[in-house]
């Protein structure tokens, strides 16, 4: 039998998923939340389905074995290639991911149907984006281009400045060339809504852009709701964060995505 108070896993293969724990903290305050963030393997975007799956089943066995009443795949990479292998290996939890929630933010904001998604390698080849977007809208015009640069450049904290501009130009230009143009843009990975004020520069003030986080943490209370998970103690939840490399580093990188101090205390270096 579940015990309510036991954390909510959320895991990614890094700091980018902390953009989706800092939408379920605020959404969720009484959740005891468990992060886990496979810095030592990052990035999982450029690697193989199988690579992919491997890694992503065991980020999430070692959070089931923790003790989480369910499981946030926060990660698109991981959602877009891994999420139906988890779902079948753990029966017992809830499993979410981040593509789903995405495509519907990028229904709902699209008047025309005409979406761009711009993610990882793998996210792009898998088109689970296109897929889920065509689920709730079937008759949407999607493209997509896979970004590989903006990853490492929100590590570094390169949010602007000509080259960065120019980077951004080359990838997004030719989705905004087409006439008509897409009226939304899905930021398809955890990375990309630190980079959104540059994004915003090069495709003008028009199109709808829309991120994962913000319907992941809604779509993720609404189940707990229904199945009777929500931690009803009463007092604010805690923060746990586990990584794969250096708790220091993951500390230090990850206040740049959770857009708070990460406690270093509250970070535990694990193998998996
Ligand atoms: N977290 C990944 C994603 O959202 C980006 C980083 C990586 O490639 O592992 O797709």
């Amino acid at each position: 039998m579940t015990d309510t108070r036991q954390p909510v896993g959320v895991f990614d293969s890094g700091v980018g998923g902390l953009t989706v724990f800092r939408a379920i903290r605020r959404r969720l305050p009484a959740e005891h939340l468990l992060y886990l963030g496979d810095n030592a393997r990052v990035p999982y975007g450029s690697k193989s389905r199988e690579t992919i799956i491997r890694y992503t089943e065991e980020c999430a066995a070692n959070l089931v074995e923790q003790g989480v009443k369910c499981l946030v795949v926060a990660c698109n990479t991981m959602s877009a290639v891994a999420l139906p292998t988890l779902q079948r290996r753990f029966p017992g939890i809830p499993v979410l991911g981040v593509v789903e929630p995405g495509a519907l933010a990028a229904c709902r904001a699209s008047a025309s149907g005409r979406i761009a998604v711009i993610a990882t390698r793998s996210t792009v080849n898998g088109g689970a984006y296109a897929a889920a977007i065509r689920r709730y809208r079937p008759d949407a015009q999607v493209v997509s281009e896979a970004c590989p640069l903006f990853v490492p450049l929100a590590e570094e904290g390169w949010f602007d400045g000509p080259l960065v501009e120019a980077i951004v130009a080359r990838y997004l230009a030719p989705l905004f060339a087409a006439e008509p143009a897409p009226d939304c843009l899905v930021l398809g990975c955890t990375h990309y809504p630190l980079l959104s004020g540059v994004i915003r520069q090069v495709i003008g003030p028009e199109p709808a852009m829309v991120d994962s986080a913000e319907t992941t943490a809604q779509v993720l209370a609404a189940m707990l709701a229904e199945r009777g998970l929500l931690n009803t103690a009463g007092q604010d939840g805690s923060n746990q964060f586990l990584t794969t490399d250096d708790a220091a580093c993951f500390a230090q990188i990850g206040a740049r995505f959770l857009g708070t101090d990460v406690c270093r205390d509250n970070v535990s270096h694990i193998s998996l």
